[in-house]
């Protein structure tokens, strides 16, 4: 069943502003994720409570991250009941043996954000695609690559062969070489990160190469390999494919963990997608509101509402 994910801007950057921080992998998964719901997007919000009753440590508390505050022991009894609370940070009361989840607030202040977040999450593969074509794809891996914090390794994989060159080399003005065709002269672990290009330092590509010979005898199982050697080194690897339907494709999307569909909005792009049979995040790229009509039985996000989430 196709079900299409709905994303909230607003959430989004209140979120944001909270954590007081730029847009990091945990938002990223938390808008993939986001089920149908304000109600249930609440719930997949992280939710913790500290149990205190000194102001200044509230104060540092909420500084790094919303949480609901229990003054004594026994009203934090009182509140765990009632919800389900994902860390229970403890200023100086004997809690052990009450909460395993608990954990010293020094220990908690002292955590980095960031060190916290990736351990968190897993690996995604984010496969970027369409039911046709020049609707936005190579822009929005390009908008998707550059919203991740420094700290998280991306890998860019553009699965757009043809003759001349491909547009994401293009539009990121890329060197001719490397490319994916001279990986596939090895095929060995080495020379797929050989041939990687280091885009900005925490962002590699590979390059789709300058001509279709170059990648005529490329097959689901180096696709595979690929994505095998990418999970070795990469948190996020994106692929930008083509507007087809192939072997090579349907090997990137099995082993996708989000996908998405660029869809430009006409009734016809609606169309196929119902009849896909799987889960897509659909995004809208189209300058009318005239799509409505066709996506009304979707939740979608716009590309603009895209962009104005990854503004920072
Ligand atoms: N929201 C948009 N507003 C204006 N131009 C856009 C927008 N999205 C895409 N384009 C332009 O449309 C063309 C096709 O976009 P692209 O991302 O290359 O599509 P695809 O990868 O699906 O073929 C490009 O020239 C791009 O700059
Ligand atoms: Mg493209």
């Amino acid at each position: 069943m196709l079900i299409t994910l709905y994303l909230s801007t607003g959430l989004l950057t209140a979120y944001s502003h909270a954590a007081k921080r730029s847009i990091t992998l945990e938002h990223v998964i938390l808008l993939f994720c986001m089920p149908f719901t304000k109600e249930k997007r609440k719930e997949m919000m992280p939710l913790n409570l500290l149990i205190s009753n000194n102001p200044k440590t509230i104060e540092a508390v909420k500084n790094k991250e919303s949480c609901d505050v229990a003054l004594s022991l026994e009203s934090a009894l009182i509140r765990v009941k009632q919800k389900k609370y994902d860390v229970i940070i403890n200023d100086g009361f004997n809690v052990s043996g009450i909460f395993d989840n608990a954990v010293n607030v020094k220990d908690y202040l002292k955590n980095t954000t960031n060190d916290k977040k990736i351990k968190v999450f897993r690996q995604e593969i984010i496969s970027v695609w369409s039911v046709k074509g020049g609707v936005g794809r190579t822009t929005t891996v390009k908008r998707l690559m550059e919203m991740f914090d420094k700290n998280i390794k991306i890998l860019v994989i553009d699965f757009n062969f043809q003759d001349g060159g491909s547009d994401l080399s293009f539009l990121l003005d890329l060197p001719v070489i490397p490319h994916i065709g001279m990986y596939l002269k090895e095929r060995t672990k080495e020379s797929f990160f050989k041939n990687l290009i280091e885009y900005s330092p925490n962002i590699s590509i590979l390059q789709a190469p300058p001509g279709l010979s170059f990648i005529k005898d490329m097959t689901p199982e180096d696709v595979e390999n690929i994505i095998r050697f990418a999970r070795t080194a990469f948190d996020v690897i994106i692929f930008d494919l083509p507007n087809k339907v192939d072997e090579i494709v349907n090997t990137v999307l099995e082993n996708s963990t989000k996908k998405i569909i660029v869809s430009s909005g006409l009734v016809s792009e609606a169309r196929r997608i119902k009849e896909l049979d799987e889960d897509f995040l659909v995004v809208i790229n189209s300058p009318n509101r005239q799509w409505k009509l066709y996506y009304k039985d979707f939740n979608c996000i716009t590309i603009k509402e895209l962009e104005k989430i990854l503004e920072r």
